[in-house]
């Protein structure tokens, strides 16, 4: 099978980056044709300097295309107390060698999905929505031309950004409902799957004991992010948004059921929930695949396999 051409949305966050460099190493199975990337985990300017930061130590050769400074509506929400100043602390990347693509993300999406059969691309989105919304608004084409959305955000139960609501789908809660609302096929790693799959102590020594200077940086940036948490018994060191692609790559990894979804738009206690039909209570009709379990030691059986080949430097 010819592999699956992907458009990864981003905010780069440690996470993001091991989402970059899994697709990266996976050409098999995956053709990352364009990293976009938002504003979230950081702002604009670091996520966009961190996919390229990821791209060239990794050796890839991906265009990356910036997008969206704040969200549709809302101020902008960042996470820096999460992820660090720069994004990607714990990982001592260099600066980015390679410059933007030209042009906007919401913009770069729209052209490269048009540019190939219809059916033949997928999004990925990994972030806050806001390019997504912006590319969907921009091009009414874009959903019946896209293959799906595969996207980390939302939770069936608890948030973690608010007791309701998950930092993708709060950031822009707006963009995630218009989203959730195009008719566009979308597969949901939410926090009830992705908490599942988090860096042990011992999960984190065997990605450093891949000896490459790419798996030290990476050892290095979720060494720090593990350790970074709210609570004591806040899940710490989930890799949320590599989820989203270790699907892509093994399917059999997550399961999950066709749910309806609804983003809160309007509360202001609940801004940015997701309110998943999970037992089907309501009349709604399912709008994504709902993934809720995971196979956490097969998904980092992969990942340290995967990453073994990236020697990068
Ligand atoms: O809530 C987790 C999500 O928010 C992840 O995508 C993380 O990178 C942040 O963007
Ligand atoms: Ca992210």
């Amino acid at each position: 099978m010819s592999p699956r051409a992907i458009i990864l949305d981003c905010d780069p966050g440690q996470d993001d980056a091991v989402a970059i460099l899994l697709a990266l190493a996976s050409p098999e199975e995956l053709e990352l044709i364009a990293i976009t990337t938002v504003a979230g985990n950081v702002p604009l300017v670091r996520t966009s300097a961190n996919a390229r930061r990821v791209v060239d130590f990794a050796g890839g050769d991906v265009p990356v295309y910036a997008g969206a400074a704040k969200p549709l509506l809302r101020p902008l929400a960042t996470a820096e107390h999460v992820h660090g100043a720069t994004g990607l602390d714990g990982s001592e990347l260099p600066p980015p060698r390679r410059p933007l693509a030209p042009g906007h993300a919401s913009r770069a999406i729209v052209d490269l999905v048009r540019a190939r059969p219809p059916k033949s691309v997928t999004l990925v989105a990994t972030g806050p929505l806001t390019n997504v919304a912006l590319a969907l608004a921009l091009a009414p084409d874009l959903g019946e031309r896209l293959e799906a959305i595969v996207l980390m955000g939302g939770a069936i139960g608890l948030g973690n950004v608010t007791p309701a609501a998950e930092f993708n789908m709060f950031v822009d809660p707006h963009a995630a409902a218009m989203v959730f609302t195009a008719g566009v096929p979308i597969v949901m790693f939410p926090l009830d799957v992705t908490w599942q799959v988090r860096v042990t102590a011992e999960r984190l020594a065997r990605i450093a004991a891949i000896g490459t200077p790419l798996a030290r940086a990476v050892a290095g940036m979720l060494a720090f992010y593990r350790g970074r948490g709210t609570r004591e018994d806040a899940p710490r060191g989930a890799l949320h948004d590599p989820c989203t692609i270790a699907w892509l790559v093994e399917p059999r990894l997550f399961s999950g059921r066709p749910c309806a979804v609804e983003v809160e738009t309007a509360s202001p206690t609940a801004l940015g929930r997701t309110l998943v039909d999970w037992f089907g209570v309501t009349d709604r009709p399912p709008n994504a695949t709902v993934m809720r379990e995971a196979d956490a030691d097969g998904f980092f059986a992969l990942l340290e396999k995967r990453l073994a080949r990236l020697g990068g430097g």
